[in-house]
């Protein structure tokens, strides 16, 4: 009997049932990828509970620690600077982009190293005096270039009909623009990117420098070489250091040009582990030091001088911004492959998450969880075959509405992101004391639709017949 006196009906709870499965768990220390089978959970980022997060802003979500910035960027810089004179970070915008982002390692000393016209605007609205910008890539569009010249940028040039459009340029504005030429070399990695700029072993970057020496119209101010990106090898920049070193000693000797600078460009890799690579990048990726140090050593070994030799410019963009990335997301559902193998899917897929496609990011969960793991793959929320977080993962049971934190995602997500099946979440900043700011908003129907136009005529309103 109750309270109010009536009977109470007795409501048979039925368990919701779930068809057994004879699992493998990982318990061990190790397995065969060297890899820890069990973590902790992931609560917080930079101190901020992972669920007050999603309760203020949703899920997926991106997370960035303005903290983990600047204490990479610090690291890069004391890196280098504890070994050379005169360096200078420039910070690689197509690697991230949001104003944040830059704002901070802007404050922090970084110029700017841009690769298009967007990009170069992008620093300009920031702040970022022209001449602290290096302006790189393959097309540079004639008033682009015009700007740059007029602001006193860094123009890398990448090949020889820029050369003549940037003579236009300063013929038309009576001044020398400062340029660079970029490099391509072998540094011992394969493959070589040797589609920017002029190769060195043949003869081509020393054929240009007489092009622009002779044209007389140019100032000839620096050198610059990007290898590639995620350079596991640090030895290629010592390599690289040497044989840019040499050469600007060659220039100076042949055409009485002093190089000022030499850009490194950037390459050096993150903590990320690269699909394929056998231990963790956490645990065998090198560390700033080892780069600079290789980097010192073939500067000595190239004999430039130890007293006023040229400024270092590097552009390293993943190694700085990588680790402060995060991505929170949900689970949606678990289920059964054919094969047996467990998935889950969740709220953020390879339109979020571009980098996926070449990384086993970290998918930590964000709540306490059993100590048992069992393999899954994890799948994101597009119907699309590729939409692949991680193929295999050991983890353990989730179910849906818990969280998972994947990274490190600070790079190049936030600019290769598509608008693909869903659009965009929303980026958040944690700043040092520990407050959450919204830096970018969630996007919506109305962004993909702001750019479009439906001609009148093919307007449905009213028409819409359906089938027959
Ligand atoms: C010219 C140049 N500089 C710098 C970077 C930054 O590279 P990373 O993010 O690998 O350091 C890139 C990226 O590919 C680049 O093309």
């Amino acid at each position: 009997m109750s309270q109010d006196g009536k009977d109470e009906v007795e409501v048979e709870v039925k368990e919701r049932y779930e068809r057994p499965e004879i699992a493998r768990h990982v318990t061990g220390l190790m397995n065969k990828f060297g890899a820890p089978a069990s973590r902790k959970p992931m609560t917080h980022i930079a101190g901020v509970p992972v669920s007050e997060l999603v309760a203020a802003h949703g899920s997926p979500l991106f997370v960035f620690s303005e903290a983990d910035l600047a204490r990479k960027y610090r690291d890069a810089s004391r890196a280098f600077t504890t070994r050379h004179p005169h360096v200078e970070l420039a910070w690689s915008y197509k690697t991230n982009y949001l104003d944040a982002i830059c704002a901070i390692l802007h404050r922090e000393g970084a110029a700017a190293e841009v690769v298009s016209e967007l990009e170069y605007e992008k620093a300009r609205r920031l702040g970022v005096p022209g001449n602290k910008i290096y302006f790189n890539g393959p097309y540079k569009p004639v008033p682009a270039l015009e700007r740059a010249a007029r602001d006193g940028a860094k123009i890398h040039v990448d090949h020889l009909d820029e050369v003549h459009e940037l003579e236009g340029i300063a013929s038309r504005l009576d001044k020398k623009p400062e340029i660079a030429i970029r490099i391509n070399l072998d540094a011992g990695i394969q493959p070589q990117w040797g589609r920017f700029g002029f190769n060195l072993e043949s003869g081509q970057a020393l054929a240009a420098v007489r092009r622009i020496v002779g044209g007389g119209k140019l100032n000839l101010v620096g050198l610059h070489c990007h290898i590639g990106t995620f350079i596991l090898e640090p030895d290629a920049y010592r390599v690289t250091a040497l044989k840019l070193g040499s050469f600007a000693l060659q220039i100076e000797k042949e055409y009485g040009v002093k190089i000022e600078y030499l850009d490194m460009g950037g390459g050096f890799t993150s903590t990320n582990t690269l699909k394929g690579q056998y231990f963790t990048g956490e645990s065998v990726n090198p560390d700033f030091d080892r780069y600079a140090e290789a980097v010192s050593v073939g500067l000595a070994q190239s004999g430039l001088p130890a007293e006023d030799p040229p400024r270092l410019v590097l552009e390293t963009g993943r190694a700085i911004v990588d680790e402060s990335g995060y991505l929170v997301s949900t689970v949606i559902a678990n289920k059964r492959l054919p094969n047996g193998l467990r998935a889950i899917i969740l709220d953020a897929g390879v339109n979020t998450l571009f980098t996926s496609f070449w990384y086993n990011h970290q998918v930590i969960p964000a709540q306490e969880h059993d100590p048992f793991n069992e393999p899954a793959a994890v799948y994101g929320p597009l119907c699309m075959n590729i939409d692949i977080i991680r193929p295999e993962i050991n983890l353990p049971s989730l179910s849906t509405g818990d969280r998972v934190v994947i990274r490190p995602v600070g790079a190049y997500n936030v600019t290769q992101w598509m608008q693909f099946i869903r659009s965009r979440p929303p980026v958040v900043l944690i700043g040092l004391g520990g407050e959450v700011e919204l830096i970018r908003e969630a996007e919506d129907l109305s962004d993909i639709l702001r750019r479009e136009k439906l001609p009148p005529r093919l307007s449905l309103e009213g028409q819409y017949h359906g089938g027959t």
